[in-house]
């Protein structure tokens, strides 16, 4: 299941380096998992092919002396203005599963969000990375089961949570399907055991096949101003494209939005999150924290997505890469390198702090 960790001369040089020394090295099913998008890939690929098209006009000539790439977040200090995506079941990657993530997350002074689809306790992962408190949550079912999750994080020593909204059921996932792709027995959600999952009764009256299913279970809009409420720790909510979503999370007390497509992986056809971000970030205006993150596969791609109005952003599969070919030091070393890259973006387009960097810098061509 894991790599062997090779010595730091032989780890890979660049992050395209990574990427496909990690698709080469990944079993079928792994490949389908963590890299695939649902349907036909349309909208994993359209966040990747978004950044590709981005054009960054540089400016010269400015002072770039005390320059840094550090920014405020929901009143953290974050050395760059990125995150480590909350992804499922590192321990299909690499034995350290969440925990080596967490030490190479702890070694950068980057920040981790866990998934509550960890494949190791939280507490585990929590003393590899102290500086990691950012949890994800999904809705569990009921307004009490979701709200003991958060609790659990939060007793943790988790400060802030994600409440994941756009994956009410799992996207048509036609490669993992091919791949005939299932949970090998000794991985699985640890920190999920305890909540039962929400009982599905047949009904006699059913119109529907999942629907009739499922849609009891799931939240509304007065669930989630509930949950918030109640919550002693800012929450925001991840899987936003359109921008009154976007200001009805605000009206409710939300403490930002993450524009996201979860990485292409349910809604194919969904936009890309390059291309809802400037008319979220309208709607809400440019004091509230909006995140996003699909696609982000080099620093660069961090300034153009600043630049169109997030406040930070996050990765995933470049992560993932990184442990699958190295474990916690082939993380650590994609976090630099994403790091390295960023404050080389900035010196060549003339911003010495991420304020610097203006909206009209960046071109979509979309
Ligand atoms: C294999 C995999 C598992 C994921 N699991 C979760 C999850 O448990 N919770 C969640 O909110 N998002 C999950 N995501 C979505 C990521 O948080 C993030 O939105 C996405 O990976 C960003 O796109 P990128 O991979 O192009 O950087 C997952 C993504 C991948 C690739």
């Amino acid at each position: 299941m894991s790599f062997t960790a090779p010595d730091s001369d032989q780890l890979p040089r660049t992050l395209n380096d990574y990427y496909s020394r990690a698709r080469a090295g990944m079993s079928p099913r792994n490949r389908a998992y963590f890299l695939a998008g649902a349907g036909d890939g349309q909208t994993a690929s359209a966040n990747e092919t978004a950044f590709q098209q981005a054009e960054v006009t540089p400016r010269m000539l400015r002072d770039l002396r005390g320059g840094s790439t550090e920014v405020s977040l929901l009143g953290q200090k974050l050395v760059a203005p990125f995150l480590i995506a909350p992804f499922a079941y590192h321990r299909l990657l690499h034995d350290a599963g969440e925990s080596a993530t967490a030490r190479a997350a702890e070694a950068q002074s980057i920040k981790m969000v866990l998934s509550a689809q960890s494949s190791e306790p939280l507490d585990r992962v929590r003393s590899s990375g102290p500086g990691s408190d950012w949890f994800q949550l999904h809705w569990l079912g009921s307004r009490e089961a979701t709200q003991a999750l958060a609790q659990m994080a939060l007793d943790a020593g988790f400060t802030r949570l994600i409440l994941t909204i756009d994956a009410p059921v799992q996207g048509v996932r036609d490669r993992e399907i091919e791949a005939q792709f299932q949970l090998p027995p000794d991985v699985s959600a640890v920190n999920l055991a305890r909540f039962t999952p929400p009982a599905f009764t047949s009904r006699e009256d059913a119109q529907s096949i999942i629907f009739d299913h499922i849609a009891e279970t799931l939240p509304t809009w007065a669930d989630i101003a509930w949950l918030i409420e109640t919550l002693e720790a800012p929450l925001l909510l991840k899987g936003v494209l359109h921008p009154e979503d976007a200001a009805q999370a605000q009206r409710i007390g939300a403490a930002g939005v993450i524009v996201s497509n979860h990485g292409g992986r349910v809604l194919d056809r969904a936009p890309s999150t390059l291309s809802a971000l400037p008319a979220i970030v309208a709607k809400v205006g440019p004091d509230y924290p909006v995140l996003m993150d699909g696609g982000i596969r080099r620093g660069v791609d961090i300034l153009i997505a600043l630049a169109l109005g997030a406040k930070a952003v996050l990765i995933g599969r470049p992560i993932a890469c990184g442990l699958a070919v190295a474990g916690d030091l082939g993380v650590s070393h994609v976090l630099r390198l994403l790091r390295d890259e960023l404050e080389i973006a900035m010196l060549l387009s003339g911003c010495a702090t991420v304020q610097d960097i203006e909206r009209d810098m960046v071109h979509l061509k979309l």
